[in-house]
């Protein structure tokens, strides 16, 4: 599919009203790291959609006043005018233009607010935009009512993709899968498809309790990391590795092997590490406390067999994946041994979820 078939028709039409769209967080479990321009990653990922770290944001569209060519909203954090959050809506909309031209008709008001704690360190930008990726879609379905179902969320992702990668897996699925890569059918760089091959049981109900390290600023962005990718060392046999993971999980995903399942999670989120240590300029977003967390993981799962492994986003915070079945033990370790590593002794318990609902 080419991103020629997101570009909506022109119409002068104006939809005055109002939609709520709920769009969770993800974790990644091949990671995507490194892209081209227009938002197109170098490699193809999976991730689990959240359930409880979500956004939910509410879009009002009015009749924009005047006839400007610039964009004209109001950006609202909890019911909070927020200016911090402008430049990113700003080109967030500069970006999907070209595919909503209908954008420039409206005066949007946007109200946003997030179910994790603020400046937790979670990032907040994939369940954000893609929050308002489905809002914008809202409208568009109002002006244009005949979109499919299939349209309308294909193209959120699309939209969304364009404000963050990440979000692109943020909108309809348990597991997506988001870049081309020939082994899955469907697969596609410009947005993100459910996983659209068998799933063990054990995965429908992977539990995510995310260990807060670190709640300050990043010291590097996760654009700034994307683009140290360009020209370094390792790139090219990171994309190749990348992809044969994905094509790896395949049989992990259906056969339910958690064996396998943890060696290739964890080596994922080491190597996105490793790719940050071996950039230039490097950097080190891990924290002594992700380090011992980890070190206490491996010799959690050494001494009792529970199958519990950690990733990592682009940040301090460890994502302790385990099986649903596990769960009281996991937290009765998590509260034993892992709290005191946390800031202010914070973690979120979070678990696989179902994609973006309409509120
Ligand atoms: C390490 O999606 O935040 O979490 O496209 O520049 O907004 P931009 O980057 P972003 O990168 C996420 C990187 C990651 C891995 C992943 O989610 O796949």
């Amino acid at each position: 599919m080419q991103a020629e078939s997101f570009k909506a028709p022109k119409t002068d039409g104006v939809y005055v009203g109002e939609a709520t769209w709920k769009a969770p967080s993800n974790i990644a479990l091949v990671k995507y790291w490194g892209k081209r321009d227009g938002q197109i990653p170098a490699n193809p990922s999976v991730s689990f959609t959240l359930e409880k770290c979500a956004t939910t944001t509410t879009m009002g569209f009015a009749k924009k006043q005047g006839t400007s060519d610039t964009f004209s909203f109001d950006f609202l954090f909890e019911s909070r005018p927020k200016d911090a959050f402008r430049p990113k809506i700003q080109t967030f909309f500069e970006r999907i233009l070209p595919y909503c031209p209908y954008i420039q008709q409206h005066h949007f008001t946007i109200d946003s607010a997030n179910s994790f704690p603020h400046s937790s360190g979670i990032a907040s930008s994939a369940s954000g935009m893609a929050a308002l990726a489905l809002n914008i879609m809202s409208l568009e379905k109002a002006l244009i009512p005949e979109i499919t179902d299939d349209h309308f969320y294909q193209k959120a992702s699309f939209l969304a993709r364009l404000g963050s990668g990440s979000a692109c897996r943020s909108v309809r699925g348990n597991l997506v899968t988001w870049g081309a890569t020939a082994h899955i059918g469907g697969s596609s760089d410009l947005f993100g498809i459910p996983y659209p091959f068998p799933v063990h049981e054990v995965f429908q109900t992977y539990q995510d309790t995310v260990l807060l390290v670190h709640k300050g600023q990043k010291a590097v962005s996760s654009t700034v990391g994307h683009g140290l990718m360009h020209g370094h060392p390792y790139a090219e046999s990171r994309f190749a590795q990348a992809h044969h993971n994905l094509d790896a999980l395949q049989s992990i995903f259906a056969s339910g092997d958690l064996t396998a399942f943890i060696a290739l999670v964890e080596s994922e989120a080491l190597t996105l590490h490793a790719m940050m240590m071996a950039s230039s300029p490097y950097f080190i977003l891990m924290q002594p406390q992700t380090l011992e967390i980890i070190n206490r993981i491996w010799a959690f799962r050494k001494e009792t067999g529970i199958p519990a492994c950690f990733t990592l986003d682009a940040g301090a915070n460890v994502h302790l994946l385990y099986p649903e079945a596990n769960r009281s033990s996991v937290i009765q370790f998590i509260q034993d041994e892992l709290v005191a590593y946390c800031e202010n002794g914070q973690y979120i318990c979070d678990n696989v979820g179902n994609g973006a609902q309409r509120i």
